[in-house]
């Protein structure tokens, strides 16, 4: 049967704090995407989590907290960490720190790790849910393993609405892509995910941050090919092939397409992030050949919409 799907009001966060407090999975609006929580205490619930996304158990989930009170119970923050959290929490940050000794957080979470990946989610939602159940909570984004992540409440249902207890209805979500997962466990902050929490941002904050391909660590979850669409996806378009549509960004768009959608007219790229998992889930039809996508500059949050679309482009067809 189709889990509920409830709107914010409190009687639902109460009830949805309930089922995650009985060790039931519920799907909840954050600002970066939805997320498939499960009390990260509950190692029945972790596995659970694993089992409906299709997960590979290597890799490791980000456990949801309200603040950095909270997080200081499952994590041991040095001082960047400090740093990090005091300036970008709530936000779309999630931090790689040592395990706290005796946290009580399922071992699975941290596949086995002795770091975890923690934030806390700037999304009204979020946080009243975080609050009501009173405990950590697990949560990949709510789509199936290697599926594109989900910005919408009807993402959500179409791929997971039998498999958890309730959804949480919070509309469209704000920022559009999976939140910026940085490494602070190691000599040098490490850059795993890029995400809006830039890293421009990042690097005036906390000086130089290895990136992805300096050799730096990799997060398990960045090393395959990911957020694939079902057609191939082709980037820095210039011009038509032939049943090709089209994501366009900025003013103008080469003509011959069969369709074009617009991340962004006026090249506005927190405009084109919102867009981006919704728009290539529209356009992956099987009627096109191919998804082409107009280039987009490598800085600010374009650098995090590039990486989306490399993997994108890596699926295997
Ligand atoms: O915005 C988000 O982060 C969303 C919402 C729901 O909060 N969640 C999300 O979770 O994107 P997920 O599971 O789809 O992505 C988590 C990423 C993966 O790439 C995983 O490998 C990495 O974080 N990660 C988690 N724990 C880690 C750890 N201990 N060390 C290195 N990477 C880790
Ligand atoms: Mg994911």
């Amino acid at each position: 049967m189709p889990a509920p799907t409830s709107a914010a009001t409190r009687q639902a966060i109460a009830e949805a704090a309930a089922h995650l407090r009985a060790g039931r999975l519920v799907a909840f609006p954050t600002e970066t995407v939805y997320g498939l929580g499960g009390d990260a205490t509950n190692e029945r619930a972790v596995a659970e989590i694993f089992a409906v996304k299709g997960r590979p158990r290597f890799n490791p989930l980000i456990v949801h907290v309200p603040g950095l009170a909270q997080a200081e119970n499952c994590a041991v923050f040095n001082a960047a960490a400090h740093r990090a959290a005091k300036r970008f929490w709530p936000g779309p940050l999630s931090l790689v720190l040592p395990r706290r000794e005796g946290c009580g957080l399922s071992s699975l979470a941290s596949a086995g790790l002795d770091t975890v990946a923690i934030r806390a989610p700037d999304h009204p939602m979020a946080q009243a849910l975080l609050r009501a159940t009173g405990r950590p909570i697990a949560a990949p984004s709510a789509n199936r393993s290697g599926r594109v992540s989900p910005t919408a409440v009807v993402h959500v249902a179409e791929e997971l609405g039998d498999k958890v207890a309730m959804i949480l209805d919070g509309g469209p979500t704000p920022v559009g892509l999976e939140s910026t997962v940085l490494d602070l466990s190691g000599a040098t902050p490490a850059l795993l995910r890029p995400g809006a929490v830039t890293l421009e941002l990042l690097t005036e904050l906390l000086g130089p941050i290895a990136e992805p391909g300096d050799g730096a660590p990799k997060s398990p979850g960045m090393l395959r090919a990911h957020y694939a669409p079902n057609l191939p996806v082709r980037l820095a378009a210039t011009e038509a092939r032939p049943g090709e549509a089209l994501l366009a960004f900025g003013r103008g768009a080469p003509s011959g397409f069969a369709e074009i959608l617009w991340l962004s007219r006026s090249g506005d790229l927190a405009e084109a992030a919102a867009n981006l998992f919704a728009m290539l889930r529209r356009l992956d039809r099987p009627c096109f050949t191919r998804i082409a996508v107009m280039p987009i500059p490598e800085r600010g949050l374009g650098r995090a919409i590039n990486d989306r679309l490399r993997r994108a482009a890596l699926g295997e067809h």
